[in-house]
This record gives structure tokens, sequence and C-alpha cells, in this order.
């Protein structure tokens, strides 16, 4: 079995983070190559499934975590901004209260599989 193997290389094939890590309806952040660029991610599991997105606010392009990984979760289940607020949807990245509404969050394709959250192959 060759999973967890980093040595191969490929972006795709380095696991983000293992889902025991990421207890369901949380949060984490891990740090991926993105085209060649050396990124912040937020991952958000949602049962068996894992949505990721670059950590970057649409707003005014601060980090979404108040401390590394410390994400705000609001009592409607939005992923709110700790710099100004901006309150995004979980199911897909939009922001729906805030300073960019209407606006959303760069969506990060990645698989779940073995246990694990792996960067999606590249299209
Ligand atoms: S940078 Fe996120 S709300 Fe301003």
């Amino acid at each position: 079995m060759d999973s967890l193997n980093p040595s191969e290389g490929a972006e795709a094939r380095v696991a983000l983070v293992t889902l025991d890590r990421l207890p369901n309806g949380g949060f984490a952040e891990v740090e991926a190559v993105i085209d060649g660029d050396a990124e912040s991610l937020v991952l958000y599991r949602d049962g068996d499934s894992v949505r990721a997105w670059l950590n970057i606010c649409p707003h005014a392009g601060r980090r979404l975590d108040w401390a590394p990984g410390q994400f705000l979760k609001s009592r409607e289940g939005l992923l709110v901004c700790a710099a100004h607020g901006a309150s995004f949807q979980l199911a897909d990245g939009v922001c729906v209260a805030g300073p960019c509404r209407g606006e959303a969050l760069r969506p990060v394709p990645v698989d779940v599989r073995d246990g694990a959250v792996w960067l999606a192959a590249a299209t």
C-alpha cells in the first residue's frame, strides 16, 4: 500500500490531514501546494465528505482563522471570517452576510479516501 507516501512527488498524492484529526462539523487548516504556490487551506468536514477552500477571505484577503486552525462558526452554521465578520455558507462557500456578501471562497477540489483527505488530481 503506497498511500500516505509523499515521495511520489505529485501534489495530489500527499495527504492533507487524516480524518481522525478532522471532527465531523469541524474545521482544520492545512498547508498545500496549489499551482506551484504554498497556500493555506480551510477544510470542513460534513459527515463522510470534506470541502476545502483557500484560507483567503474575498473581502480584504485576510486569513479566515483568528489563530492557525481556529475558525469561527456561527450559531446558524456559517463560517465567519475573524477579520471583519463576513459569513460564508459551508455548502458552497458563498458569503451571505458581511462586507463581501455575494462573493465566494475559492474552492479547492479534495477527495476523501483511505481515512484521509487528499488534493484531488489536477484536471
Ligand atoms: S477580510 Fe474577511 S471580512 Fe474582511
